[in-house]
């Protein structure tokens, strides 16, 4: 693959944001372009990552002379809790940390308690979790559960071991993982979700001994198809294996039913086991998009606010944080930034507007967490 650096900040200029502190009512629901209200809010809280999985940091660009982002640069604890307060504040009852590896991120357990303590304009707890890699799991799942996370989805490609290794490329082995998503289960993070991203011809023969696995197991597994995420993974339709087929291959060992759908932003459909050993999702950004609901807002590492997963530039909330802005003035600009959104990438996916031109490349998955 040729390398690539990428710039992680914004190659373009952001549009203008409110500075003056106009104070505005807070609403409880803001809509976007497309009338989608703001109800979900993912947290990058590290661009860092101690896998380097094929699909998401390859080797060749993420390398020793990568540019991560510099300590200076990261929203501190404080910063990432009082944004998310303001999103809260607009209507955001989901908050999810991601990465990079968000377990990486120093007194991680500070931030969840903060979080864990914010409350809904009804006076509702939040629905607080994290998706990781598992590996740190182990050591640290009684602390998060301490601190107020209410669950976690771990990543989990294969249990094959020499092909995990092959594709975190960072020689971490499948029973730390497994292990972590013990130590999860037995400190009580539930409802545990396992994500297993499927490349055809990479992994895809590893479909049907995960679902024996975490049959029976109490952890719902997630196949998700492979996305054309960021520029540095050199994504290509033909990886792509379409969600229906992997329905149909854990079909024809344990029989599947369609189960309802428990909100109607979720990302994945479910399906049930007919003889009840629970149940598996499938998430299907290529094969059949889910952008007419989608209510997720991402907050980068450095603060800016991307509208989309495939988005090419974010809102520079830290600069208002920094410049002093009111909470009246930050809540603002948050509103008036979802109400002009009309990203619905995966729609559109394949059409001209969608083909990132040099100048527009898309964020990383690293950067953005997914
Ligand atoms: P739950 O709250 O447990 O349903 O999790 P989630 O599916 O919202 O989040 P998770 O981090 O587990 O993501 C699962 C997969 O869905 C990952 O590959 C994400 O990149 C992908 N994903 C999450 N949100 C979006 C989205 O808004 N658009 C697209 N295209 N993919 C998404
Ligand atoms: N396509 C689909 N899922 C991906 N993830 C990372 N990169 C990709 C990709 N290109 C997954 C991770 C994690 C979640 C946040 O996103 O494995 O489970
Ligand atoms: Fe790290 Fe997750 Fe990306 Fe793998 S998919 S490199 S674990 S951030
Ligand atoms: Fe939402 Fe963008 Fe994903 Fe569509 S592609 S579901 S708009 S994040």
């Amino acid at each position: 693959m040729s390398r690539r650096i990428i710039p992680l900040t914004d190659a373009r200029s952001l549009p203008p944001l409110p500075t003056t502190a106009r104070v505005r009512k807070p609403q409880r629901l803001v809509l976007d372009a497309l009338e989608r209200p703001l109800r979900d809010l993912r947290i990058s809280v590290t661009d860092r990552c101690n896998f380097r999985c094929v699909y998401c940091m390859p080797r060749a660009v993420f390398d020793k002379d990568y540019p991560f982002l510099p300590h200076a640069a990261l929203l501190t604890l404080e910063e990432i809790e009082r944004l998310a307060r303001l999103f809260v504040a607009q209507g955001v009852g989901k908050i999810r940390l991601t990465g990079g590896e968000p377990l990486l991120r120093k007194n991680i357990e500070f931030l969840i308690e903060r979080l864990a303590a914010l409350r809904t304009p009804d006076g509702e707890p939040l629905d607080l979790t994290l998706t990781t890699n598992g590996s740190l799991l182990t050591r640290k799942a009684r602390a998060l559960k301490d601190a107020g996370l209410t669950r976690v989805t771990v990543s989990l490609d294969a249990l094959d071991d020499a092909l995990f290794r092959r594709m975190n490329d960072a020689d971490f082995a499948v029973s730390d993982v497994l292990d972590g998503i013990e130590a999860a289960q037995a400190v009580g993070l539930a409802p545990l979700k396992v994500n297993m991203v499927v490349k055809r011809g990479t992994n895809d023969q590893e479909i049907v001994p995960m679902a024996r696995h975490f049959r029976n197991s109490g952890v719902t597994l997630r196949f998700i198809e492979y996305m054309d995420v960021g520029t540095s993974n050199g994504w290509n339709m033909t990886e792509v294996l379409p969600s229906a087929d992997v329905v149909a291959r854990i079909d024809a060992h344990y029989p599947l039913a369609p189960l309802e759908a428990h909100t109607a932003a979720e990302t994945a459909q479910r399906w049930g086991y007919v003889d009840g050993a629970g149940e598996i999702g499938v998430i299907s950004s290529v094969t059949r998009a889910f952008c007419g609901n989608c209510t997720r807002a991402r907050l980068s590492t450095e603060g800016k606010l991307y509208l989309c997963l495939f988005a090419s530039m974010g809102y520079d909330l830290r600069a208002l944080v920094r410049n002093g802005a009111t909470d009246e003035g930050i809540s603002a600009a948050i509103a008036q930034i979802w109400e002009g959104r009309a990203d619905r990438y995966s729609q559109l996916r394949g059409s001209a507007a969608t083909t990132p031109s040099a100048a527009e490349r898309r964020v990383e998955m690293s950067y953005i967490g997914g």
